[in-house]
């Protein structure tokens, strides 16, 4: 049985309803109930409904085969597992911002409010600005409202969260989208599922 990580929501959904299209449906998956495990012995598939945070860990740990996760875990975990496919859904951005009336002080370390420590660590390293991360785990935009940071660095999609917040962007420096991932033994010993998702999943891609 080849194990499925898939992110809980609404990107999980729609690859779900995708592969489900392509034979590798379950019974049901869609009932409304808190069960985290489907599988269909005839298809020879178990998904596995996984915090999307999460997705890569079960994948490099071997408890899933293959996955769907964000980019931006996949930068900030560095996960080692093969990255097979961009399946361009999903998207967001990363991005730095900041209270409507912020002005930078270049004098002064930065202080960042994020969940993406290594993804900000990096983006400021290569600039050489210096800064104090506060890492959060939600909410990041209530950081900079309440003066706890300065500014934060965080995932964009539609940007309402950020212009009800009475923040704006001060920079975007990495588009997001969801990839097809899998386990690196896996994809040599189940390779000829594995291939056959990908080779479908490519095609469903606009
Ligand atoms: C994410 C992200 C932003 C928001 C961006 O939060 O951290 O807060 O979505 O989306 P938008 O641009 O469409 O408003 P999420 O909903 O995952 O909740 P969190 O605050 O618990 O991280």
């Amino acid at each position: 049985m080849l194990n499925i990580a898939l992110p809980k929501g609404r990107l999980g959904d729609q690859v779900y309803d995708i592969l489900a299209s392509i034979g590798y449906d379950c019974p049901g998956y869609y009932e409304q109930n808190r069960k985290l495990v489907f599988e269909s012995p005839e298809k020879g598939v178990r998904y596995l409904l996984v915090k999307p945070s999460d997705v890569a860990i079960y994948v490099e740990h071997h408890a899933a085969d293959v996955g769907i996760v964000g980019k931006d875990i996949l930068l900030e975990t560095g996960a080692d597992v093969y990255e097979l496919l961009d399946l361009k859904i999903g998207k967001c951005r990363m991005a730095v911002a900041a209270p409507e009336d912020y002005v930078e002080d270049t004098d002064r370390t930065l202080r960042v409010a994020t969940k993406y420590v290594n993804i900000t660590k990096d983006h400021y390293g290569r600039k050489n600005r210096d800064i104090e991360i506060i890492k959060l785990n939600g909410s990041i935009e209530l950081a900079p409202i309440l003066g706890l940071t300065d500014v934060i660095v965080d995932i964009v999609e539609t940007g309402n969260t950020i212009r009800e917040n009475h923040l704006k962007i001060t920079e975007e420096f990495r588009d997001i989208s969801a990839r097809f991932i899998a386990n690196k033994t896996s994809f040599k010993f189940e390779n000829e599922i594995i291939s056959h998702m990908l080779k479908k999943l490519g095609e469903q891609i606009k």
